[in-house]
């Protein structure tokens, strides 16, 4: 890969989770330079658009704080392409995720709209099972049996139709490994520094702990967003797992 957006030393993604475009560029601003980009969501995205997208994000932003624009999209093959494509080319978003469930042509109709906008295509990322849904949620919908099993066939069936990686719970980075290899990208949330109020998060793991399982990027929200001083709480994280993030502009 040639972009160096995409290669980022810096694997922190801040998940910024409101509809407040002030609230959002005001945390964006004072997180360039100790975060490796910006997760922005449906929340953010339903209420502002791309536009409010590129207002969190100005251009100057843009080389320091890459963008994950996670809108999760599920649909046929078609319009699943051109919400990529159009994504694309309204905010050049680094990552845009997917769900993996939408099946083999769609993930394929995902990666070749992608491909058409070359080196510095956006990577997708598949969401294999929500982590919200238990083994008897997933009974109800027709996949009996461990989630954790749906999780690996799904992995497997994205990766091999053209994501780039999935988005995954810590603990499911080592079976996700063990099937896929070093190869995809894992991003994780559920991430929580030791001693950090776990919210609504149920089973989490600490930065060093994820890196070490062999996440890629961790998607980390609330630990820094709620902070008094969110750019020193990601510093802080930074610390914890040794990351060089040398080459992001502070
Ligand atoms: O504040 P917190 O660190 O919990 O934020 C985590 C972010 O990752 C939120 O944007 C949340 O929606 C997202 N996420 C998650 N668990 C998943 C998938 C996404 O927490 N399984």
């Amino acid at each position: 890969m040639s972009d160096t957006a995409h290669q980022t030393p810096n694997p922190i993604f801040v998940a910024i989770d409101t509809d407040d475009v002030a609230v959002a560029s005001s945390s964006a601003a004072r997180l360039a330079g100790v975060v490796g980009g910006i997760k922005l969501g449906k929340q953010f995205f339903m209420a502002n658009g791309p536009e409010g997208v590129r207002a969190v994000l100005p251009d100057a932003l843009r080389r320091s704080l890459p963008l994950f624009i996670d809108l999760k999209l599920h649909d046929i093959p078609n319009t699943v392409a051109g919400a990529v494509t159009s994504l694309a080319r309204s905010l050049a978003p680094a990552y845009l995720t997917l769900h993996a469930s939408g099946g083999a042509a769609m993930i394929a109709a995902a990666r070749a709209a992608a491909e058409t906008f070359g080196a510095d295509r956006p990577r997708l990322l598949a969401v294999t099972v929500l982590t919200s849904m238990s083994d008897a949620d997933l009974a109800e919908v027709g996949v009996p049996g461990r989630a954790e099993a749906q999780v690996v066939r799904l992995g497997r069936l994205a990766i091999a139709n053209g994501a780039d990686g999935l988005v995954c719970s810590p603990r499911e980075i080592a079976p996700l490994r063990a099937a896929l290899g070093d190869g995809p990208l894992l991003v994780t949330p559920g991430i929580r520094p030791a001693g950090a109020a776990l919210g609504d998060q149920k089973r989490v793991m600490t930065p060093a702990e994820a890196m070490a399982a062999g996440a890629s990027r961790m998607v980390i929200g609330r630990p820094i967003t709620g902070a008094a001083d969110p750019a020193a709480a990601a510093q802080a994280i930074l610390d914890e797992i040794g990351a060089d993030h040398a080459g992001v502009a502070r």
